[in-house]
């Protein structure tokens, strides 16, 4: 028999935070942000008033949910609802009941990389809207991706909400995006939120709160390297940085050392030096306008069907299918 222990060094995770300390200029992913402390912050984020992402998003959902499910059950086909890091499924929540209202033969498979989540998530739904079936799934996007094509038969419906695309770069996007289109048929939608470019400062006041949320979500992920792979971070030697190119709508986040000093992570057999100022890159959280979304799309076989947004024209949902040659 094999051992069957999985060595931390054998993780995914551990393999990116190893990559990324031992990088120059040293980086870690925004997606390790999410355990359930993370999950949690991100909650409190969600709730602050400057992160006008949720309500703006959540705005357009109340406004145009008849219009949304029109497009969505209009042919009257069953279909399944997949959702991409689906969190705490609030503002789903508004789709779905629009969708029970009107009957509509779905079921809902909500996929997130936080098995906490979906957990919360389940049993939120069982009890507030027991006609919706849900099937949960753990997992990256990336991965979960594959698990969508293989369902082959069922009209498909791809949630995702939030601007989550924003954290990646947009040959990532590319990527991400391509990879949508191979799974997606004829019939099938792709429902995505993306943040829109508006005013710098507004953009910067929302990763930027007073409270300190922000910088402890961001610090969330030396925490969870400490617990998991017994690392030594003293959270307190950095502090969060938030910059915005309005050139190229990219928001990015950096912890940055205060002092110069060594951190020891014993279950990766490393020790890694900061001097004073330098730099982790955590998390790239990225602003679009049309222009931007008609190439990515375009670039990944996609187009555009129709697009929503709120009234102050922060954020845009827009319905995408494959292009139709
Ligand atoms: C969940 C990726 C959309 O980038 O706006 C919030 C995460 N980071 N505050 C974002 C986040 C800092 C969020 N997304």
């Amino acid at each position: 028999m094999q051992n069957k222990t999985v060595l931390a060094k054998d993780t995914q995770f551990g393999k990116e935070v190893y990559e990324g300390l031992t990088a120059f200029p040293k980086h870690l992913s925004s997606k390790y942000f999410y355990d359930e402390i993370g999950d949690k912050l991100f909650q409190d984020i969600m709730a602050m008033p400057d992160y006008y992402l949720t309500e703006s998003e959540h705005a357009i959902l109340e406004e145009y949910s008849s219009e949304i499910t029109q497009q969505f059950a209009g042919d009257g086909q069953p279909f399944s609802l997949f959702e991409l890091g689906a969190g705490d499924g609030k503002k789903t929540k508004i789709l779905l009941q629009q969708l029970v209202a009107n009957k509509v033969d779905f079921d809902y498979r909500p996929i997130d990389i936080s098995q906490n989540a979906l957990d919360q998530l389940e049993r939120s739904i069982t009890t507030e809207l027991p006609a919706v079936i849900v099937n949960p799934i753990q997992g990256t996007y990336f991965d979960t991706l594959q698990d969508i094509g293989k369902q082959n038969g069922r009209k498909k419906i791809i949630l995702f909400l939030g601007s989550n695309i924003g954290n990646l770069l947009h040959p990532q996007a590319i990527d991400f995006l391509q990879k949508m289109t191979a799974v997606l048929g004829e019939k099938d939608l792709l429902f995505i939120g993306m943040d829109q470019k508006k005013h710098p400062q507004t953009i910067l006041n929302a990763y930027n709160d007073k409270e300190g949320i922000t910088e402890a979500f961001n610090k969330n992920i030396l925490k969870r390297i400490n617990t998991e792979f017994r690392g030594n971070f003293d959270a307190n030697k950095f502090m969060h940085w938030e910059v915005y190119d309005p050139e190229t709508g990219t928001a990015k986040s950096y912890l940055v050392a205060t002092e110069k000093h060594t951190v020891a992570i014993a279950d990766l057999d490393l020790k890694i030096s900061f001097s004073r100022w330098e730099t982790i890159h955590t998390e790239i959280s990225q602003k679009y306008d049309d222009p931007t979304v008609e190439w990515l799309t375009g670039k990944s076989g996609l187009e555009i069907v129709t697009s929503f947004s709120d009234k102050n024209d922060f954020f845009k949902d827009y319905i995408v299918k494959k292009k139709t040659l």
